[in-house]
C-alpha cells in the first residue's frame, strides 16, 4: 500500500473533489444541518458553528498514512458550487483497507454525482494507493446508499443486526465492499 498525500484536487467530467476551506462552511452547513440528510448518518444535524469547527479540522487532514487517518473532501460542480462531501478513511495499513462514505445536498441528488465522485475516489484508492479492499458501511434501509454501492460494483458482504446504538436505538449495519482486482475487472 502506498501512503497518500492529498496534494491536488481530483477532476471528473462534471466535478472537482478537493480539500475543504473556510469558504465552504455555508455550503456544507446547507446539507449537514438538514434532518432528512442526517437520517442515516451517525450525527445529528449540525449548526453552522459546529460545521465551522469540523472544517477547521478537516482542512488540515491531508494524509492517509496510519490506521484511522481520513480525508473529508468537498464535492463541487466544475463551476465551483459545492454540492456534497466524501469521506475516505484508512481502516488498516496491514490489510490495505479503506472505507468510503458520501453525502450530497438533496437538491443535487439523482444526477449521478455521488457515483461519479465515489468512482474517482475508488480510482485513487485502488490506483494511486494500491489498496486491496474498500468498504462502505451503511444503514441497510438507506436504499439510496445501497443503490450507490451496487452501482459502483460493490458486493454486499454482511448485515449486522443491532450492532450499533445510534441516536437512542439499536441499529443494523450493512457492509458492502470491493477488491482491487474486482475494480480493475470492471474498467
Ligand atoms: C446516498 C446518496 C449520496 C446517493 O445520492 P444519489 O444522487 O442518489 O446517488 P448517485 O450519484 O448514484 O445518483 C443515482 C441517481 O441519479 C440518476 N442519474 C441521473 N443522471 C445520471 C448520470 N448521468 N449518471 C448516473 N446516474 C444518473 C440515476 O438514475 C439514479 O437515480 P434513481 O436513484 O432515481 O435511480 C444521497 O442519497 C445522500 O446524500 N443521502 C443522505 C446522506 C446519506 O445517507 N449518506 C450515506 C450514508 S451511508
Amino acid at each position: 500500500m502506498i501512503p497518500l498525500e492529498f496534494d491536488r484536487p481530483m477532476q471528473t467530467p462534471r466535478l472537482t473533489i478537493r480539500l475543504m476551506t473556510d469558504a465552504d462552511i455555508d455550503a456544507i452547513t446547507a446539507h449537514e444541518s438538514r434532518a432528512d440528510v442526517c437520517e442515516y448518518l451517525l450525527y445529528e444535524p449540525r449548526t453552522r458553528d459546529e460545521v465551522a469547527e469540523k472544517i477547521a479540522d478537516w482542512a488540515i487532514r491531508t494524509r492517509l498514512r496510519r490506521d484511522g487517518d481520513f480525508l473529508q473532501l468537498a464535492v463541487a460542480l466544475n463551476d465551483g458550487r459545492v454540492i456534497g462531501e466524501l469521506y475516505f478513511s484508512l481502516v488498516s495499513v496491514e490489510h490495505e483497507t479503506a472505507e468510503i462514505g458520501w453525502v450530497l445536498n438533496p437538491d443535487d441528488q439523482g444526477r449521478g454525482y455521488a457515483a461519479e465522485a465515489a468512482a474517482a475516489l475508488l480510482d485513487l484508492g485502488f490506483g494511486r494507493m494500491r489498496l486491496h479492499r474498500i468498504k462502505a458501511e451503511l444503514a441497510p434501509e438507506n436504499t439510496a446508499s445501497v443503490s450507490l454501492c451496487l452501482r459502483l460494483g460493490m458486493r454486499e458482504e454482511a448485515h449486522f443486526v443491532e450492532d450499533m446504538f445510534v441516536k437512542g436505538s439499536w441499529e443494523d449495519t450493512g457492509v458492502y465492499a470491493l477488491l482491487r482486482r474486482e475494480w480493475e475487472a470492471q474498467a
